[in-house]
């Protein structure tokens, strides 16, 4: 499946219409958008519509390497370039020769990069590190960044000229929090990947989706994705919830207050502090459960209670791997019916 296809906001219909459109050119695309969007899933959806498909897509950090290690990266270098350079090495440029080369965070690049970027852009021509001989190269480049390259401009760490030859199409890609309407598919979606990678069969309750939508998603789509993989992995939703209420600044149910209140708005102490050892309770046993690979009498040896008393806190506090590994199966015949997390 393609993921893209779960974007059907208009913010997102508008990307998906231009990847249609761009793909089937060479034109270079500069993808620009928050960290977690989707820039890298859109780069291959644009190559995987392209001519290039049948060859490479690489991918190049230009964030994570020092100068020296990024330029060797994307060129190559020829054997004695530097210390270390104990052979010749084809960089990024050559090795994507009739593919696709995605520069992630071009708004990193050095200034003297920069410059080399240019040439191989405009003339499809560059050297090694330590090379003569010029070498062609026929690569469609994709640049990302989740900078504002004008700004870098009039701050004098981006070359207006690369700025206006990386960006023939920008393709901007919209938050997660203005394309809210895409979250209940999405959090399908990842529930179901998840639930075959950890092998469970856990759904999500309503009031934590309902949380979802209100949420701001500054990490985006990768953030939801890990929030519901850390949901499956833990077997509740309670913690998430927690703190997804907490930083969109309403009180959750199991911290509410006014919720433990009775009618006349008297609070009853003994039914607040049961709540909070049973939302520790429920925290201190999935992990456990998650640290022994869900081996219940490990994990009851563990916690120092007993087998009985940890299936039964398990029950209490909704805590469920509907679709033990066999392994555990072997060591531990009883089953837990509860199901929602
Ligand atoms: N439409 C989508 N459907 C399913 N998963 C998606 C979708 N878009 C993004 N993702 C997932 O979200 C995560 C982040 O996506 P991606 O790496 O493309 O974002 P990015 O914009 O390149 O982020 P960064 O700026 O941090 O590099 C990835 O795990 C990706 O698989
Ligand atoms: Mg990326």
């Amino acid at each position: 499946m393609n993921p893209l296809d779960l974007c059907t906001s208009p913010g997102m219909r508008a990307v998906r219409e231009m990847i249609a459109k761009v793909a089937v050119t060479n034109a270079t695309v500069l993808l620009t958008g928050e960290s977690g969007v989707g820039k890298e899933v859109v780069a291959r959806a644009i190559h995987a519509l392209s001519s290039r498909a049948m060859n490479q897509f690489l991918k190049v950090n230009c964030a994570a390497l020092p100068e020296e290690l990024l330029e060797s990266e994307l060129f190559g270098h020829q054997r004695g370039a530097f210390t270390g350079a104990y052979r010749d090495k084809p960089g990024k440029f050559e090795q994507a020769e009739k593919g696709t080369l995605m520069l992630d965070e071009i708004g990193e690049v050095p200034l003297r990069l920069q410059a080399k970027l240019l040439h191989v852009l405009q003339d499809g021509e560059f050297a090694r590190v330590g090379g003569e001989r010029v070498l062609e190269t026929d690569v469609r480049v994709l640049a990302a960044t989740n900078r504002d390259l004008e700004s870098e401009i009039r701050a004098g760490r981006f070359r207006e000229d690369l700025f206006y030859r990386l960006n023939v199409i920008e393709m901007h890609i919209p938050p997660l929090r203005e394309r809210r309407d895409e979250i209940p598919t999405l959090v399908d979606y990842f529930l179901k990947t998840a639930n075959t990678e950890y092998r469970r069969a856990l759904d999500i309750p309503a009031s934590t989706r309902r949380l979802f939508l209100e949420y701001a998603w500054p990490g985006n789509i990768r953030e939801l994705q890990n929030v519901v993989k850390r949901i499956v992995v833990l077997g509740t939703a309670a913690g998430v919830s927690e703190e997804l209420a907490a930083a969109s600044g309403k009180p959750s149910s199991a911290t509410s207050m006014p919720m433990m209140a009775d009618a006349q708005g008297r609070l009853d102490l003994k039914a607040i502090a049961r709540r909070a050892a049973r939302d520790a309770e429920r925290l201190a046993i999935g992990d456990m459960l998650e640290r022994t690979n869900w081996n219940r009498a490990k994990s009851a040896r563990y916690l120092g209670i007993s087998y009985k008393a940890l299936l039964y806190k398990m029950v209490d506090c909704e805590l469920v791997k509907k679709d033990p590994k066999p392994e555990a199966v072997a060591a531990e015949p009883e089953e837990v019916a509860a199901v929602a997390v």
